[in-house]
């Protein structure tokens, strides 16, 4: 499974920001949506382009423009909407599709209670927000649907992951390609990335 860790000196600054006890609702917000920027930089690297020629001020010249802008960011909610505007904002044209999933305190399994798919999403590419990859059931479970929706290239990008997380996605979908700033060291007992970042939903939306 490809994984492409996006290691610059940006990234490394803004997570170790993020990582700090008692970083601002707002400063965490912004930060989320900075590092998911620089992930889409990333992500987006394979898009093909097509030449064009336009008028320029010193007459016509060529450029170049994306070929064929069909992607669909994926925002699992709640906390992948944190990353969204970011993301967005390099590819205005996107199209959002929302998987709401959350994980079962005590079993830590997916449940899913809304999605709402873009339009002819078998011939998008789908970029996957979720600020962490912990237990990858939440992930793998929004893979399941997307594919079952004839979705064919997906992608995930993520703040942080868990090795475990890793494992598991790679044994359920070796396939989807991950942007991710940072691999941490391991999960604890109820499922929470160390050191991590904590609960990155709570602290994107200020309920803690
Ligand atoms: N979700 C979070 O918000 N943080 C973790 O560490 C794991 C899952």
């Amino acid at each position: 499974m490809p994984v492409t860790v996006v290691d610059h000196p940006l990234v490394r600054h803004k997570l170790g920001i993020l990582r700090q006890d008692g970083v601002s609702t707002k400063s965490f917000r912004d930060l989320a949506g900075e590092v998911a920027r620089l992930l889409t930089y990333e992500a987006t690297k394979d898009l093909k382009t097509e030449k064009k020629t336009v008028q320029g001020w010193a007459g016509s010249v060529e450029v170049e423009q994306i070929k064929g802008k069909k992607i669909t960011v994926v925002p699992i909610l709640r906390a992948g909407l944190g990353m969204m505007d970011g993301v967005l904002d390099m590819i205005p044209g996107a199209k959002v599709s929302v998987v709401g999933m959350y994980r079962n305190e005590e079993t830590l399994a997916p449940v899913q209670y809304y999605v709402k798919l873009a339009k002819e999403i078998q011939k998008r590419t789908a970029l996957i927000l979720d600020p962490m990859l912990a237990t990858g059931g939440t992930l793998i479970a929004t893979i399941d649907l997307l594919k079952e929706a004839g979705c064919k290239k997906i992608k995930g990008l993520f703040l942080v992951a868990a090795p475990e997380g890793l494992a598991k996605l790679e044994a359920a979908h070796p396939d989807v390609h991950v942007y991710v700033a940072a691999i941490d060291e391991r999960l604890n007992e109820v499922g929470y990335i160390l050191p991590g970042l904590g609960d990155a939903g709570d602290k994107i939306f200020g309920t803690k």
